[in-house]
């Protein structure tokens, strides 16, 4: 039985360990859950078993309960990774990390994976809100071009810093308009919380600066849309997903939930893997 910690109680995580409750992640058990925010802890269901609860991370990091487990699941934030990833190699733990657009920095990525290396654990990224990033890292010795477009409901993209310094008002926005257009390493500083899919996709083919995003508003858009385009001498993947928010979080889309729970799934049951 692997022993799993998770870091952050918002949408993804609640679905992780509701998952684990039904017994859909066979040969795993929730034992901690860490959340700065205290007060989301008191609706965490201790019925899932003995799952010891964390607002600090000094407690959390120091706890037994750390010291027992076998692997860390973030689905916190951006900062949680830059805050607590070295420290979680460095104890030897495998880390699964949901908000990808924290590796949008090389050299920190780069560090945690020589930590990775010297500490023999593993960083493992799941597809995420995205699927075939197995192809895209497939072919990306033989790629020209890669592209990312994102369509979002004005709603889901609230918040984002872009909107700080563009004349764009959210409330204004009354058709499918195009926000953004650039790589892959700006798109996630002016929306950190909506691209980790680019960053994902940047980190599985061409890089950060190569990958080309483009962000659409649609007032009219149901779905969290992402649309890639991948091209060079192997010929050409198109891959288009439709996500449904998370009721929870309009900004997180449902399956990155679910890949999150697949991810934990065949961590812990190695022994058949079906993809690349
Ligand atoms: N890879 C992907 O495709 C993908 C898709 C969707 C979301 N995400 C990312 O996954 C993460 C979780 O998404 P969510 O929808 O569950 O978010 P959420 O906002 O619903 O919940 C996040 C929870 O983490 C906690 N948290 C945030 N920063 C923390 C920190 N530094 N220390 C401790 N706790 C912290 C918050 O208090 C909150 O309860 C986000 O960073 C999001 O951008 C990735």
């Amino acid at each position: 039985m692997k022993k799993v910690a998770v870091i952050g109680y918002g949408s993804i995580g609640r679905e992780i360990i509701a998952s684990a409750k039904r017994q859909e992640i066979p040969n795993a058990k929730i034992i901690a859950v860490f959340d700065k925010q205290s007060q989301v802890l008191n609706s965490v269901d201790k019925e899932n078993g003995d799952v010891h609860l964390f607002s600090d991370f000094d407690e959390f990091y120091h706890s037994q309960t750390y010291s027992s487990s076998d692997v860390i699941i973030e689905c916190a934030s951006k900062d949680a990774v830059r805050e607590f990833g070295k420290k979680i190699i460095e104890s030897k733990k495998d880390l699964i990390v949901l908000s990808v657009g924290a590796f949008s920095d090389k050299e920190y990525l780069a560090e945690l994976q020589d930590l990775s290396t010297l500490n023999g654990t593993r960083i493992l990224i799941p597809t995420g809100a995205i699927a075939g990033l197995d192809s895209i890292r497939s072919v990306r010795r033989y790629l020209d071009s890669l592209t990312i477009t994102t369509t979002k409901h004005p709603k889901s993209l609230a918040g984002a810093p872009f909107f700080k310094s563009s004349r764009i008002r959210l409330d204004d926005i009354n058709n499918e308009t195009v926000l953004f257009e650039g790589n892959a390493s700006t798109a996630i500083e002016l929306f950190p919380a909506n691209v980790n899919v680019a960053v994902a996709v940047a980190l599985a083919g061409v890089g950060l600066e190569k990958t080309h995003v483009k962000i659409m508003a649609d007032p009219l858009i149901s779905v969290n849309k992402h649309e890639i385009v991948a091209k060079g001498s192997f010929g050409e993947i198109r891959i288009v997903v439709q996500n449904i928010p998370s009721p929870t979080n309009p900004k997180t889309s449902y399956l990155a939930s679910l890949s999150a729970i697949e991810c934990l799934r065949s961590f812990c049951n190695e022994n058949f893997r079906i993809g690349t």
